[in-house]
């Protein structure tokens, strides 16, 4: 397993597009897409690529307990940065909700997964302690998290404190991963995850057990 370190963030964003793009050759791709600061430069460059992305299906990693059309919601961070942008089918594009088990269900054969990382290991909303037999449900966020997540609200009060998840068994079924990381302050916990004990403390650490994934970072 071997972390590859990128020039700049707009080159970590390139390489990531190059593989998405590669995946929508593909008859009809199946991406998990995540949300966060980390992708937004590769959603921008994917968008700039013109694609076609007409017979693709996306599931989304997690969602806030939010009204959907909350102006943070994953729901809204989505079609700002992406799906308004390209010409996916909106009912393609899914995100998980209350129905856990039917969302679990659609998720299959999945070509690629792209994941951020959280400052504590978690990928989606999977905090330390998750099982890696889980599968889409509803968590509490951790403190840490909300404090995270509170720089995209008006107070720290406004981030929800749960939130709908897919599961590690879900993201570990897709055929192949990607995680990606931005700045000096992810560089420790991705190389905990990436390198330290395979431990349900780092649920990231989960990935090394994965036989098609790739990190990806830059300072
Ligand atoms: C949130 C999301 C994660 C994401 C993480 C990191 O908690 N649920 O999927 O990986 O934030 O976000 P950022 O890229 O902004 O550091």
């Amino acid at each position: 397993m071997e972390i590859s370190k990128c020039k700049s963030y707009k080159d970590l964003s390139n390489l990531v597009a190059d593989v998405v793009e590669h995946i929508l050759a593909l008859p009809e791709p199946k991406l998990i897409l995540p949300t966060g600061s980390t992708p937004i430069g590769l959603y921008k460059e994917l968008v700039n690529r013109q694609l076609d992305w007409s017979t693709t299906t996306t599931f989304n990693l997690d969602e806030y307990i939010i009204n959907p059309n909350h102006p943070q919601s994953y729901h809204s961070f989505m079609k700002k940065h992406l799906f308004d942008r390209i010409n996916i089918y909106p009912n393609n594009c899914n995100f998980p909700n209350r129905n856990t088990q039917a969302y679990e269900d659609i998720i299959s054969e999945v070509d690629l997964c792209i994941l951020g990382i959280g400052s504590n290991g978690h990928i989606a909303f999977n905090e330390p302690g998750s099982s890696f037999d889980s599968v889409t449900r509803v968590v509490d966020l951790t403190e840490e998290t909300i404090k995270d997540n509170s720089r995209f609200f008006p107070t720290i009060e406004d981030v929800p404190t749960q939130a709908i998840t897919m599961g590690l068994k879900s993201i570990m079924s897709s055929k192949k991963i990607i995680i990606m990381a931005n700045g000096k302050h992810k560089k420790n916990i991705l190389e905990q995850a990436m390198y330290g004990d395979i431990t349900e403390d780092i649920p990231a650490s989960i990935l090394q057990t994965h036989t098609n994934m790739e990190a990806f970072y830059c300072d």
